[in-house]
């Protein structure tokens, strides 16, 4: 059993990883040891003893508690915070008994309750010990029959081995610029990445990577995530004591919980893990547990498709879709989506959101007849909706202009028009659901792209049973049943999640949707940072990637291919203006790509030159037996004379040959990765390298 317990004592042990909590002298449930895991369970650190500095502290500041309350001498960043029923605001936790179960994964759940009032707060830790990872939440309950208040309940905290000299790598952005990552040193303070949009937004992603000089290959790096669509926080503190810890949680930001007697609040799942083997490493180990756990169809290869978006916007009809659709099929591509544009009245971006059914003008026969001609085409169909929106010009709309989220004394600022349906409303969850239900049941639809184009204003809940704040969370947890009803109905259904591009890139929403739309850029220079970042916490499978006609002039059409090659291959440029000679390019990359997609959808992910950091890059994937693999190099635009670096890859098996295309011989494992090899380029070219174990017998 991986879980080592004893009546105060519990180690956590992974693969290689190891994580060490336990009560103190005083009683106090702290943390005790994160890191690399060790051969005996005495090696673990006791417990941090309460130590006297001077009356301006107080004992417990210096403990690094494991689950700290809002309350007496604790400074530090809390993870909980709650008002009870007399107005107290004084959180006092005391451990209670614990229990350790083993199926289907090891967990761990640890009880505790405040010493004067009937809040019960259960710390839970479930081992995934073959992916080398712990995921932690939290579980309130209200044992009174009073109300309380909760105003802050974090996932999780982690304190990382003494010391003030670590760095803090996160992600920021915005619209068409998504994933761009920081690290910066973390000083005494509080350092906080958040969203407060209602998604996780273009500007942050629910992730973080603490590191002491670690590269990309090698080094100290303690990494998480939270498995959350919605507001979330990370908070990194150090505190004046050298003391590093991180937080991670739906954001508290105009958050509040009306805690009733008999209705649990469970946070979302925080996902953490420790590597010695960098960046690289860590990125590997979240990319294996995404598919093999988190998203419905991990083992499923990604069909290529083609998007109508980039070539007719909302001119969308079965003739300029069939035309698309024709020249797509002889390209290979085998699932056609059509984007917006094809709902009632919807002719711009001004109307039609809500009423989701086929506009009679563009599509007289409804979809049935547009959808039999793709599939006659050897393809299957796709459908774009935004059922979270509504355009104030809908028939929705007139009919419920109280469904959408608002403050009943204010304009309800609009953004593309559009205003959001208040999704922890039960009859907007319903309504949703009938209405997506039906057009799934009618129609041959294999494949939805659930898009969301706009981040949340005058947060507002007239009738809320409870706190009108706890929008933030009813509202994801609304989604998520939504989205949950409608993939248990169609499950063969595969969805992919949207909100202006990688607006909402989440554990969470992937459990749900098996793919991500990760940018509304799709030049490919830029795309190459895009996925870079992308990559740190989700894998190859999950990303969808168009050749667009965005940047056509300048970019190679063989450099577009091989950077949406990276992910899952689609095309979205208008084939109508492509001449022969591309669409014959197009049709031999999509055949390659259908013979490689297994080990980059599937294979390990080695970032060997960073895109972000330089303008010649590379990145290899080599698949689970390592008989295969495959590089990828970018070149930019870099001025001549240039140093061409050595490209050493990673992954391969150390004593097999193996050989790599358009290089002379077989050479082992090693040697690759250790003498390396040269690609030369010029600027805006890009090269596909097939390679491959040689068989012994
Ligand atoms: C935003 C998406 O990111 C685009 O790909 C496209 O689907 C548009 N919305 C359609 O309105």
């Amino acid at each position: 059993m991986p879980i080592h317990s004893s009546p105060s004592s519990w180690i956590l042990e992974t693969r290689k990883a190891a994580y060490a909590l336990g009560l103190n002298p005083a009683g106090l449930l702290t943390h005790r040891y994160w890191g690399a895991r060790l051969p005996y369970v005495e090696d673990y650190p006791s417990p941090f003893n309460p130590v006297h500095w001077a009356s301006t502290d107080g004992p417990h500041h210096f403990v690094p508690e494991e689950y700290p309350g809002y309350a007496g001498t604790k400074y530090v960043d809390p993870t909980l915070k709650v008002t009870f029923a007399d107005a107290v605001r004084d959180v006092v936790l005391e451990f209670q008994d614990f229990t350790v179960t083993g199926s289907p994964q090891p967990e761990l759940a640890l009880r505790l309750t405040d010493s004067v009032y009937p809040l019960q707060v259960t710390l839970h830790y479930r081992l995934h010990e073959e992916l080398d990872l712990i995921e932690r939440w939290v579980t309130l309950e209200n044992l009174s029959d009073q109300p309380i208040l909760v105003e802050r309940a974090f996932s999780a905290k982690w304190t990382l081995p003494q010391g003030d000299d670590y760095s803090l790598t996160h992600m920021y952005g915005r619209h068409i610029d998504e994933f761009r990552m920081k690290r910066e040193s973390l000083t005494p303070g509080l350092k906080i990445v958040e969203s407060r949009r209602l998604i996780p937004s273009h500007r942050a992603a629910p992730w973080f990577a603490v590191d002491r000089n670690a590269s990309e290959e090698s080094g100290e790096v303690w990494f998480g995530t939270l498995a959350w669509s919605g507001n979330f926080k990370i908070t990194a503190e150090v505190t004046e004591f050298a003391s590093t810890r991180v937080s991670i949680g739906v954001n508290d930001w105009d958050f509040a919980w009306k805690l009733m007697p008999g209705e649990p609040l469970v946070t979302p799942s925080a996902l953490s893990g420790y590597t010695q083997n960098g960046f690289g490493a860590a990125s590997r180990l979240f990319h294996d547990y995404v598919r093999d756990v988190v998203i419905p169809h991990g083992k499923v290869p990604h069909k290529v498709l083609y998007n109508s978006w980039e070539a007719t916007f909302f001119n969308v009809d079965e003739a300029s879709q069939s035309k698309l659709a024709e020249i797509a099929a002889q390209m290979g591509v085998e699932l056609f989506v059509m984007d917006d544009g094809w709902f009632h009245k919807r002719n711009r971006d001004n109307a039609g959101l809500g009423d989701w059914f086929p506009d009679a003008v563009k599509f007289p026969n409804g979809l049935g007849s547009l959808i039999q001609k793709v599939n006659d085409l050897g393809m299957q169909f796709g459908l774009w909706v935004e059922p979270e929106m509504v355009n104030p010009d809908s028939d929705l709309y007139r009919a419920h202009p109280d469904w959408v989220i608002h403050f009943p004394t204010r304009a309800r600022t609009e953004s593309r028009n559009q205003l959001i349906l208040n999704l922890a409303r039960v009859d907007v969850q319903d309504f949703i659901i009938a209405t997506l239900d039906t057009l799934l049941s009618e129609n041959n639809i294999a494949f939805i792209k659930w898009d969301m184009n706009r981040g949340v204003s005058e947060p507002g809940w007239q009738d809320a049973p409870g706190d009108p704040r706890e929008l933030w969370v009813r509202y994801v947890q609304g989604l998520y049943r939504v989205w949950g009803t409608l993939r248990e109905r169609h499950p063969n259904v595969i969805w992919q999640s949207c909100a202006s591009g990688g607006g909402r890139p989440d554990f969470g929403i992937l459990r749900f949707a098996d793919q991500v739309w990760i940018s509304d850029n799709t030049e490919a220079t830029a795309r190459l940072h895009i996925q870079e970042g992308y990559s740190q916490f989700l894998p190859a499978n999950t990303m969808e990637a168009w050749v667009t006609d965005w940047g056509r002039d300048l970019v190679p059409l063989e450099f577009r291919f091989h950077v949406s090659m990276c992910g899952t291959l689609g095309v979205g440029g208008n084939l109508l203006q492509w001449d022969q000679a591309e669409r014959k390019l197009a049709a031999d990359r999509i055949r390659l790509y259908k013979e490689i997609r297994e080990v980059i959808q599937f294979g390990d992910q080695y970032r060997l030159i960073s895109a972000q950091k330089n303008e010649y890059s590379a990145v290899q994937y080599v698949s689970k037996d390592k008989s295969e693999s495959v590089l990828f190099v970018f070149r930019t635009y870099i001025r001549d004379p240039f140093n061409l670096p050595m490209i050493y890859l990673r992954g391969l098996e150390a004593e097999a040959r193996y050989t790599v295309e358009g290089m002379e011989g077989a050479r082992s494992g090693k040697a690759w990765m250790e003498v390396g090899l040269k690609v030369p380029l010029l600027n805006l070219h890009s090269k596909v390298l097939r390679i491959q174990r040689v068989r012994t017998s």
